[in-house]
């Protein structure tokens, strides 16, 4: 699809609806050919607008906190799961309201929170989260089975005893990662909590399947899910986030200046810290429309934000043409965790959120102003 992104107000990011919907099927794929059920993991992706078409292939959301199991059960329907390294006494009774699973991250908030769902009126499947302390993650900061996390309970502290109403079991421990991982996982979770397993009803296999990637073993990880069902009697629940909005965006910025210091920088109207800050966290480099790693065109630049911070840098770039104030510069891959994540440091605008579809174009969805920055400050 060749879309024409002159015309668009900048910064703005633009989901492809087309592209989406893409991903939404692979998912749906797994859901039929494994039997599991998959939630929309909002951490990553929570533009509202499109929950309706997601909703028409995943079974429901996983939330984080009190406002997303809202958001869910208000824009999405469907199943609303919650889980959160700890819950507040006074958004327990909301987390009822919105939840119809709720995982806890700790037998000490199982037992401080149980009296009120065994006495809440509607059905609340219960669930403790695990830490299989087995993980082929990198990056410590990403790493939940790291030494000393606070991610999920150890076998060691595990609580055989205390597992009267519980009904699932939680583990979280992939990232950006192909089946294979997943796979090398099962035995530690199976060895560890297997015989506790077998007394439960469901398990959440968690996020960071990255499914819809090319060249995702998507056997394997059907394989991993049947074997799980068949050999426990559970039902298997997956809630990836950046799966389901992969490669689905761009973030749109225009080239405000070319300032020189012994290299080329483009400042541009977006920026890392306020608008794609997993570029700074992660660290990532991400992809440009028409431009490459330096020395793979004649022009290289900086491209850099709006903002003081001195390290506000996107990365090193090079683009077949001199870069001129006016010039779009289109980020790809710009739909997860960057919305959710936005801020506007230094006042900085929040991007445009734009929907397009290969046969209606675009349209803005919603656009941001002064209002919404004062808002958030008094
Ligand atoms: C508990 C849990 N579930 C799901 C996810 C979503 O992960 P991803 O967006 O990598 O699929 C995360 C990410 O941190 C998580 O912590």
């Amino acid at each position: 699809m060749s879309l024409d992104f002159s015309i668009l107000p900048t910064p703005c990011y633009v989901v492809d609806e087309d592209l989406l919907t893409r991903n939404l099927k692979i998912l749906d794929s797994v859901q039929r050919r494994a039997g599991c059920k998959i939630l929309l993991a909002q951490k990553a992706f929570s533009m509202f607008s499109v929950y309706p078409l997601i909703r028409q292939y995943l079974c429901g959301a996983a939330s984080s906190s009190l406002f997303e199991a809202r958001l869910a059960r208000e824009k999405m329907g469907g199943e609303v799961h919650i889980y959160a390294p700890a819950y507040r006494d006074d958004e327990f009774a909301g987390i009822m309201k919105y939840s119809d699973h709720i995982v806890f991250n700790s037998f000490s908030q199982w037992d401080r929170f149980k009296g009120q769902v065994r006495a809440y009126p509607e059905k609340i499947s219960c669930g403790i989260r695990v830490n299989p302390e087995y993980s082929e993650i990198g990056t410590e900061l990403y790493n939940p089975c790291a030494p000393g996390s606070r991610l999920g309970v150890t076998r060691e502290n595990f609580r055989p005893d205390d597992l009267e109403g519980i009904e699932g079991l939680h583990f979280h421990t992939l990232c950006e990662q192909n089946s294979d991982a997943l796979e090398h996982t099962l035995p530690h979770v199976e060895e560890k909590f297997g015989p506790f397993l077998k007394r439960m009803k469901w398990v959440n296999f968690g996020g960071g399947h990255h499914i819809t990637r090319p060249g995702y073993d998507l056997d394997t990880l059907v394989r991993c899910v049947r074997s799980v069902r068949e050999k426990y009697g559970v039902e298997v629940y997956l809630e990836p986030g950046e799966a389901v909005a992969l490669n689905a965006g761009y973030l749109v910025s225009t080239v405000l200046d070319v300032v020189e210091n012994g290299v080329k920088v483009a400042v541009l109207d977006t920026s890392a810290a306020c608008h794609m800050p997993d570029v700074l966290e992660m660290p990532y480099r991400p992809e440009i429309v028409g431009a490459g790693k330096p020395g793979e065109n004649l022009c290289l630049y900086r491209l850099a934000g709006p903002t003081c911070l001195a390290g506000d840098v996107i990365g090193d770039y090079s683009f077949p043409r001199p870069l001129s104030p006016g010039d779009r510069v289109v980020f790809r891959d710009m739909a997860h965790y960057t919305m959710v994540k936005n801020n506007t440091f230094n006042g900085v605008g929040l991007p445009a959120i734009i929907l397009c579809r290969e046969a209606e174009g675009f349209r803005v969805v919603r656009r941001f102003g002064y209002r919404d920055f004062a808002a958030r400050l008094s």
